[in-house]
């Protein structure tokens, strides 16, 4: 009870405070108005993993202009897929006195030091999409359901197969995104989940051999690297035979495995190419989709994913809780972070139109 009146009467203070500054601000010339509070008006860090993917570009952008609307400063930075870059970038951001955090690492593991001076200057961090492990210091974490991310994959694969309907046996590849990400076994697991059954009973073959996670990660979720493996794979294991399809977390590994698969003839009519799963519904993979190469792809909203990161921090910052909807399913090693995770959506030539272009995600040029 005292708590609650604790945190009402603080609610009231930092309200009136609010209006007093709202009204200094009307005052000021020049109309740069700052919200009030003790964060309001002040800057939040942002640490991005890479430009080198569209949609860390866009989770910026997003997070950015949900901010500014929210009346706080930015501060954006991209780390280039380099962890020890992230974690001075993300000093700076703490030494410059930003007043929250967002942070969707590189490497998972590498924040603990950084996220302790977080904590020492009372700042609250937000883990975006990526769970950082090995802290205590992250207050939430902002996400989709990652496991289910991966059985819409590999419920694509199934569905696409006929495998429920008999079909088979089939050859499948495997690969998974990187493996300091904590994703990357929720997507995996969550695909295996459903692939495996077929796998046990040889309705699905891994000609490669290669389907245990730490035979299929990519590090850093490098298209290039992908593209390596699955040559390998062809020259080694396809003397014979066809790769009919192929488990892919990622859209940027996606393309690095048609890639592969095209140079070795795949993509004609006597020899298709095998069914490709993605993630992300990136512009190029989109574009893939309605080409007839990549199959499929998980869109993720990312427009949503900022609106619940960004509200977390804003609520964090003025005393209230933020909206959470999952108190189970992301221990970090330390903790269970509360999370709030989105639904991720499986789209594909038949309904890419409905989801990405009716949902104001892309336009029809774009994808043209
Ligand atoms: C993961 C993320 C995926 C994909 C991948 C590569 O952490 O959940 O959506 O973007 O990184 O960037």
């Amino acid at each position: 009870m005292r708590t609650r009146r604790a945190a009402l009467a603080a609610i009231a203070a930092s309200a009136s405070l609010a209006l007093t500054l709202s009204a200094c601000g009307q005052n000021s010339e020049g109309g740069s108005e700052e919200k009030a509070g003790s964060a309001k008006g002040g800057t939040i860090g942002i640490a991005m993993p890479t430009k080198s993917s569209e949609r860390w570009i866009s989770d910026g952008k997003n997070v950015v202009k949900d901010l500014q609307a929210k009346g706080y400063k930015t501060k954006l930075v991209y780390g280039e897929d380099d962890p020890d870059q992230q974690v001075s970038q993300i000093e700076n951001l703490i030494t410059q006195g930003v007043k929250g955090l967002i942070i969707a690492a590189i490497d998972n593991k590498s924040l603990n030091n950084v996220l302790q001076q977080a904590a020492d200057a009372k700042i609250p961090v937000i883990s975006y999409d990526r769970l950082i492990l090995g802290s205590k210091n992250v207050d939430y974490y902002a996400s989709f359901d990652n496991e289910k991310v991966g059985k819409l994959q590999g419920g694509y694969i199934v569905d696409k197969l006929g495998l429920k309907n008999g079909k088979g046996p089939f050859n499948i590849e495997l690969f998974a995104g990187s493996n300091d990400d904590n994703n990357t076994r929720y997507f995996f697991n969550g695909a295996m989940s459903v692939l495996e059954p077929y796998i046990k009973s040889k309705k699905l073959v891994v000609k490669s051999g290669q389907s245990q996670l730490t035979q299929a990660t990519t590090l850093r979720w490098d298209g290039a690297t992908a593209q390596k493996r699955m040559e390998d794979i062809l020259t080694s294991k396809y003397t014979s035979g066809r790769v009919d399809a192929v488990l892919s977390p990622y859209d940027g590994i996606s393309i690095g495995i048609i890639a592969a698969l095209k140079s070795d003839g795949y993509g004609t009519a006597s020899k298709p190419l095998p069914v490709i799963t993605g993630q992300d519904a990136e512009l190029a993979s989109v574009k893939s989709i309605i080409a007839g190469q990549q199959t499929q792809t998980v869109y993720k909203d990312l427009r949503k994913l900022a609106d619940v990161a960004t509200t977390m921090v804003d609520d964090a910052l003025n005393g209230k809780k933020p909206q959470i909807n999952d108190t189970k399913s992301y221990d970090n090693g330390t903790k269970v972070v509360p999370a709030y995770l989105l639904q991720p959506v499986s789209v594909d030539k038949s309904n890419y139109e409905k989801v990405l272009v009716e949902g104001g995600y892309y336009t029809a040029g774009q994808l043209k």
